[in-house]
């Protein structure tokens, strides 16, 4: 009988391909979303599959309820929790409501792990737990000085992971994610990730706007790899030990990724400055060391390798 896994936000960029390979590797999924950023197209490729339950839940408000409804006594091996509100700016405009999606709602997905008896409870956490870290090369071992709501609730979130890991033997593994980027990735949103900004852009010949001297540094990592992470703790049903760093532990600044992208599409438009941005951190590469250990070929795709199959979906998707 194939295991069945919860997605919460599987409709989302990193939500969808979590569910393609989680089908992939003959899993049944269940993917709760309330579609605020996440699409249906985003999984349409899948439709007509029985091993995929797609619900419209907005996982704030009686998740409990609604997810025991759905699941109809059905056992269920692992939760998958990525459903977040993933903009910076509006967890600073909002703190309140940042608290219910994104932290809320990590220990909700967890008191139902603990009472229905689900082993594992994988949690999307961000290198923004760490704030402007002073370390060229960010460990899991620098201290966490978030410098915003959605950082500190990630950081709250990964707390209770540990804890009910600790306290009722719940397999629960914390990823703080660094610049994840691949195909759907949506950049109609000024809060998107760069890379998809910039492709968009790119694309359609506008200029490509860098807040600052363009010599801030990110660790850029494909969506493939991050998701590919997820699986392998899945099916080797590793214990982890703590949160574990999700980067490729390579920098890039803002510019060599513009003019990067401006050479990969063959595109006329020009790079253009404007003041930085406050708060904004400086420079972000994750020691991968740790993560390493146990999953020995990670990462697998340079970035070049990641933006080339980044390239050919956006050409496509904006044909
Ligand atoms: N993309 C990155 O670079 C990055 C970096 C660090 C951490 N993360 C984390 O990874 C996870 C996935 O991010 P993403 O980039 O795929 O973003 P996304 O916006 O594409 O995915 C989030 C999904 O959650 C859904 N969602 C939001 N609120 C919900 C609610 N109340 N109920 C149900 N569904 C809800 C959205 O509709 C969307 O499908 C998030 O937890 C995010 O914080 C992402």
């Amino acid at each position: 009988m194939k295991k069945l896994v919860v997605v919460t936000g599987g409709a989302g960029f990193i939500g969808s391909h979590t569910v393609d390979y989680l089908l992939k590797n003959k899993y049944q999924v269940i993917v709760l979303d309330d579609f605020s950023t996440g699409r249906r197209e985003n999984l349409e490729h899948h439709s007509g599959n029985p091993d995929l339950e797609v619900y419209e839940v907005n996982i704030v408000t009686r998740l409990w309820s609604k997810l025991s409804a759905i699941l109809n006594d059905r056992p269920v091996h692992s939760i998958i929790h990525l459903a977040a509100q993933t903009a910076v700016v509006q967890s600073v405009a909002d703190p309140i409501q940042d608290v219910k999606v994104n932290y809320s709602t990590t220990i909700e997905v967890l008191e139902f792990a603990k009472i229905n008896n689900i082993k594992s409870v994988f949690f999307a956490s961000s290198a923004a737990v760490y704030g402007d870290c002073s370390d060229e090369l960010i460990s899991e071992k620098a201290q966490c000085q978030p410098l915003s709501p959605y950082g500190i609730n990630k950081l709250g979130s990964e707390m209770y992971m540990e804890y009910y890991k600790k306290v009722h033997n719940i397999n629960a593994t914390s990823f703080r994610f660094f610049n994840v980027f691949g195909p759907r990735q949506d950049p109609m949103s000024s809060y998107s990730g760069v890379i998809s900004i910039f492709f968009d852009r790119a694309l359609k010949n506008k200029d490509l706007v860098i807040f600052g001297d363009g010599q801030q540094t990110r660790d850029f990592v494909y969506v493939e790899d991050v998701v590919q992470n997820i699986l392998f703790f899945l099916n080797e049903n590793m214990s982890s030990v703590g949160a574990y760093n999700v980067g490729t532990s390579t920098k890039t600044t803002i510019t060599e990724l513009a003019e990067f992208i401006i050479e990969m599409t063959g595109s006329k438009s020009k790079i253009i400055h404007k003041e930085s941005r406050p708060g904004e951190i400086i420079h972000s590469q994750a020691s991968i060391e740790k993560l390493k250990k146990i999953n020995k070929t990670f990462p697998n795709y340079a970035l070049e390798n990641g933006l080339q199959i980044t390239t050919d979906w956006f050409r496509e998707a904006t044909i």
